[in-house]
């Protein structure tokens, strides 16, 4: 009841014009009636297609004088991730953090040379279920500050800052959703991390060190967090992220043995800043390089997909979820259950972005064996 009342609230601000409909929130779990008040509202984008690989994939200068470092300002929104807010921060995406899932695309790709199949895939992942698929636009964090000029309804979620569709437990320096923020940088985790690198990497983080503190971060998460979950879309979001700062936050001319200084590690992850000169990687990191790095971290340590059972230390693994032994599955599990879950009744011009953007999301497995889920109807 209070659910309702709070959703008929927001719809009933935006119909008086008091507060806007966010342009960048969500419509997933909408029932048809606030959509038929809300849609119309909408400026809807005709969909263009995810930007293609770079053309020229080499290291070059990337904190350059056409991207220098601003601090985001009070209304520029930011998240969980350190690598889209160091695009925003550096104006390769809005630096209000609201982009649409091209630009996302693009800016990753040039600014740190992220492959292009897992951009598109980690953006559309992303962007189906935290984006406004008619709008095409997707906030990297949570809402605008509801003190801005423009105030958002405030009932209304979105963004990556969204907990359990694709951010999630265990992160290496932001605390799990169960102790109240799921994306500030931590400096308590930074410092343990830090202890990590001093302990397995001499004092900088490789891939030694990122199989030791993921572990330990699935262990910390077991042993304090009794919501604790660690299934599909997550259990291999958290491997990959582990992977992503050697892979992009390590100077791009160095291209032998692959270590992250610590201060520029801390630079990206509580600042969102490159360091001065700052080079992108000399490499296009895909999902196959991305993957050879998962495997170093995962051997070691070989955590099986699972969650607490609402109690500490009660982990118990879950047969249901994909894992490493089948990539498709995750896919095929994300449209079908998570995607699903969030759009059930999806009608009209939804429903064909809805199956445009996971059409999208498709196209990097294309060439990797699986099998396309039938298109929504
Ligand atoms: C391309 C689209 C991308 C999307 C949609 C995305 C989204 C996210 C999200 C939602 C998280 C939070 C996960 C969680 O803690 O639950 C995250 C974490 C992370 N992302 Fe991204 N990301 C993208 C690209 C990148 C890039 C290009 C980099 C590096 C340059 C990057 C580096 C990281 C790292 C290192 C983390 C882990 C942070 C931590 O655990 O402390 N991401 N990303
Ligand atoms: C979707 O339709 C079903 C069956 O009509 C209904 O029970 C459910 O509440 C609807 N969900 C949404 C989000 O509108
Ligand atoms: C608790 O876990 C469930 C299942 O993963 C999730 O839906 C919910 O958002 C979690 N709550 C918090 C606060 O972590
Ligand atoms: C994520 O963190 C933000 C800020 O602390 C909080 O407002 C939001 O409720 C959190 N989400 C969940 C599900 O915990
Ligand atoms: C940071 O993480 C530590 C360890 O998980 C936790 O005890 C602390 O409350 C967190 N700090 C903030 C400001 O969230
Ligand atoms: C990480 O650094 C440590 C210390 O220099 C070294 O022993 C280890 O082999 C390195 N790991 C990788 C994967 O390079
Ligand atoms: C990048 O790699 C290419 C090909 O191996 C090499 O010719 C070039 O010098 C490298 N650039 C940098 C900045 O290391
Ligand atoms: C996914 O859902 C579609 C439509 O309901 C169904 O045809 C397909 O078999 C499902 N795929 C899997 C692998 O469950």
């Amino acid at each position: 009841m209070a659910r309702t009342l709070l959703s008929l609230f927001a719809v009933l601000l935006a119909v008086d014009g008091v507060f806007c409909f966010p342009s960048y929130a969500s419509l997933a779990g909408l029932s048809a009636r606030q959509l038929d008040e809300i849609i119309p509202q909408l400026t809807i984008r005709t969909l263009a297609s995810p930007p293609g690989p770079l053309e020229d994939p080499s290291a070059k200068l990337v904190n350059d004088p056409a991207h220098p470092f601003i601090a985001p300002g009070p209304n520029d929104i930011r998240g969980p991730c350190p690598g889209l807010n160091t695009l925003a921060n550096h104006g390769y995406l809005p630096r209000n953090g609201i982009a649409s899932p091209s630009e996302i695309v693009s800016a990753a790709q040039e600014g740190f040379n992220m492959g292009n199949d897992i951009a598109v895939f980690v953006t559309y992942a992303a962007h189906l279920v935290d984006g406004n698929l008619l709008t095409d636009l997707l906030s990297i964090g949570g809402k605008t500050p509801e003190t801005g000029p423009d105030p958002p309804a405030p009932a209304i979620v979105g963004g990556l800052d969204t907990h359990a569709v694709f951010e999630g437990d265990a992160s290496t320096t932001r605390g799990d959703a169960f102790f109240g923020d799921n994306h500030s940088f931590n400096e308590s985790l930074f410092d343990e991390l830090t202890a990590f690198s001093n302990e397995f990497g001499a004092g900088s983080y490789n891939l030694s060190v990122a199989a030791e503190f993921r572990f330990q971060r699935i262990q910390d998460s077991i042993a304090t967090n009794p919501n604790f979950s660690f299934i599909s879309p997550r259990y291999y979001t958290a491997y990959a992220e582990s992977v992503f700062p050697i892979a992009f936050f390590v100077d791009g001319r160095i291209t032998d043995t692959l270590t992250l200084d610590m201060t520029v590690a801390r630079g990206f992850f509580q600042d969102g800043h490159m360091p001065d000169n700052f080079f992108r990687s000399n490499i296009s990191w895909g999902l196959t390089e991305i993957g050879g790095g998962i495997d170093i971290i995962f051997t070691p340590h070989p955590i099986e997909p699972g969650a607490n059972a609402g109690a500490l230390d009660s982990y118990t693994l879950d047969p249901n979820s994909a894992d490493f032994t089948d990539f498709c599955k995750l896919y095929t599990d994300f449209v079908n259950i998570t995607v699903r879950g969030l759009y059930p009744n999806a009608t009209g011009a939804l429903l064909g972005a809805l199956n445009q953007n996971l059409d999208f999301f498709f196209g990097p497995l294309q060439s990797r064996g699986c099998t396309q889920v039938p298109a929504f109807v």
